[in-house]
């Protein structure tokens, strides 16, 4: 969470610093901030306001000129309230020294009294104006040096952008467990939270690992060990993403954008992956895991949020293909629970950030525990891909709303996939069965597209329920987890109550909302509880209850009981959660545009959440 940026080169640093901002606004805006080092070196200058990034770039009439180095942040609060004085940069006692921090520094209560002994005194409420007297007070006058000391002294997980008056064309970050990246440029370079700011710029880039630190000038980058100062050489990475994907390309929203991508996105996971013959490869699974993964005796999923959702889906995809025990859980669960997990369990991690601080710590308890792991995520080179033993990215491109959607499709399509080629390579489905499956998987896209030609039906529906304040969505098998991230969707952006719900456990409990006031939406595709569905909206209308369903083309029952229908392509029941969330997320972002609800920013979340 939050967003940071720094640059040094021989552009003005206020316009970078702040297209950098605006691509990482979606870590979070409860407030923004910028310090640049004043063209005669004799002040920092620096401007803050509460809010989105748009309260800041109001403030920019007369930014002196000739500013090249900067740092700004955009913040997700954690220690002390959104407000100006809460927000980044933060300086040191003698403002000799300007920072901005994504993290927490635990130990901060402790530091500030040690300091506030000291004589230090402070403006704010937060851990980072701490660490910014800390780092200011080892200052002699050698940026990195004091960086080492400070942070030997703190607990906690960081990343940090520093510049200081006495080094005026320097730039140094370091960082320990959240994320850092380097963009290499021509006589100029960058540090940022992630890629996305610095697409406008260079696809060139090296990515810090923990516990390192970097000195940037204009033409030199040296990265060394944080605690001992050793150097260390880093390679330079390409991105393959542009700067068109990270923008809103006529969309009012992100989000509606991204919806609108799936049909895309499915094709550069699945079709691409898929040759001829109908082998599937995994361009960075190695040869040598076959043997491993043919080995292996368990499979846990771990994974948070959305990315939990698709877990929760790859549980009965593997369940019935791979026929394994197979155990889905929440990161923030997993890796404090003592997991049963060790050699010869294989633990795969869903992420789309590749950041989540849950999932990265559940990683490293698998690794701990010697087990397999795979990281499956969007991100390119984010700490996560970086650590697991195995990665396979989902190829969605940059997912900007905050409320997952493309990266969810993303995520079931690759899942499916990795469950036919597991299942294939431990000999547990069978070569018709294979073949017909892929031959249908290779239909998803174009499934998709036809999903979408019902966005304006979606929102006719949408536009008689948006006042609502409660919705239950109702599914069973591969279709549950649709149920919970339909409301999940729903309830991030809109603010409404959404329940998602097994429907087996209908009677057993939610039956007592249904009256004709409760709006339920039930996802019924063709499977094998067709059947059981189609008697709980039996039940439901049976007492007075509104349903919206989700169904297949030609479902008959189905027509005949729904106040509401939209439909999809025939397809296995394996795909069906691809398809029928699509109507799910196009339903949410009506409702959340009809109240007036900030779609892609929704308030108090952000989208990588780096903090647990
Ligand atoms: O980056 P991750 O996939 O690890 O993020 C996990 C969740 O934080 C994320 O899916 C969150 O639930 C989304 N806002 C849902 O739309």
């Amino acid at each position: 969470m939050c967003g940071i940026v720094g640059y040094v080169g021989e552009r003005e640093a206020v316009p970078v610093l702040i297209k950098g901002l605006e691509h990482l606004e979606y870590r979070g805006y409860d407030s923004a901030g910028i310090a640049c080092l004043s063209h005669d070196r004799s002040k920092f200058f620096m401007i803050k306001e509460k809010g989105k990034l748009a309260e800041l770039k109001a403030q920019l009439n007369g930014v002196p000129p000739q500013m090249r180095l900067g740092i700004g942040h955009t913040r997700w609060a954690t220690h002390g309230e959104p407000s100006k004085i809460n927000a980044h940069p933060h300086l040191g006692r003698d403002s000799r020294i300007a920072l901005v921090h994504n993290g927490i520094v635990e130990n901060y209560a402790e530091l500030k009294s040690e300091l506030e002994r000291k004589g230090h005194r402070f403006k704010s409420k937060t851990d980072t104006e701490v660490a910014a007297h800390l780092i200011e007070y080892y200052y002699r006058g050698d940026l990195c040096e004091a960086l080492r000391k400070a942070v030997r002294r703190m607990k906690g997980f960081f990343a940090f952008v520093a510049i200081s008056h006495d080094e005026p064309n320097r730039l140094f970050a370091c960082k320990r467990s959240n994320p850092l990246v380097i963009g290499v440029g021509h006589n100029e370079h960058f540090v940022a939270s992630d890629v996305s700011a610095l697409l406008p710029y260079t696809k060139r880039v090296i990515y810090l690992d923990d516990d390192e630190l970097v000195e940037l000038t204009p033409d030199s980058v040296r990265v060394t060990q944080l605690q001992k100062g050793t150097k260390i050489q880093k390679k330079v990475s390409e991105i393959n993403w542009n700067v068109e994907q990270a923008q809103k390309g006529g969309f009012p929203h992100f989000m509606l954008k991204e919806i609108y991508e799936q049909p895309r996105v499915l094709s550069e996971t699945i079709l691409e992956r898929i040759d001829d013959k109908g082998n599937i490869h995994f361009e960075l699974l190695p040869k040598s895991t076959v043997k491993k993964l043919q080995k292996i005796k368990k499979i846990h999923i771990v994974s948070c949020g959305t990315a939990y959702h698709a877990g929760l889906v790859a549980n009965y995809m593997m369940g019935k293909y791979v026929r394994l025990p197979i155990e889905a859980t929440v990161s923030s669960e997993f890796r404090y629970e003592d997991p049963i997990v060790g050699p010869g369990d294989l633990v795969v991690l869903i992420t789309q950030s590749g950041e989540t601080a849950d999932t990265l710590a559940a990683l490293r308890l698998a690794k701990e525990k010697k087990a397999l792991t795979l990281a499956i995520v969007n991100v390119v080179g984010s700490t996560i891909a970086r650590e697991a033993d195995l990665v396979i990215y989902t190829q969605a491109g940059p997912e900007i709303g905050v409320a997952s959607t493309k990266a969810y499709i993303a995520q079931l399509g690759t899942l499916a996939l990795f469950t036919f080629y597991l299942a294939r390579l431990r000999k547990t489905i069978a070569s018709q069965e294979y073949r017909e499956l892929i031959g249908e998987f290779r239909k998803l896209p174009k499934s998709a597209e036809q999903v979408l030609k019902q966005v304006d039906d979606i929102d006719r529906c949408a536009r008689k329920h948006f006042h609502r304040k409660n919705f239950l969505y109702l599914g069973r098998g591969y279709n549950y987890p649709t149920a919970l991230e339909g409301a999940l969707k729903l309830k991030e952006i809109s603010y409404a109550h959404a329940h998602g719900y097994a429907a087996g456990e209908m009677k057993h409990g939610p039956i007592a909302l249904i009256d004709e006031e409760q709006l339920v939406i039930c996802i019924a595709p063709q499977s094998k509880t067709y059947d059981k569905m189609i008697s709980n909206i039996e039940e439901i209308k049976a007492r007075n209850g509104l349903v919206m369903a989700i169904g297949t083309y030609g479902s008959k029952a189905l027509s005949k009981l729904a106040d509401y229908l939209f439909l999809i392509p025939n397809t296995p029941e394996i795909f069906s959660p691809i398809l029928s969330v699509i109507t799910l997320q196009v339903f949410a972002y009506k409702i959340a545009v009809l109240n007036h609800r900030d779609v892609d920013q929704p308030r108090n979340l952000a989208k990588s959440v780096t903090v647990e």
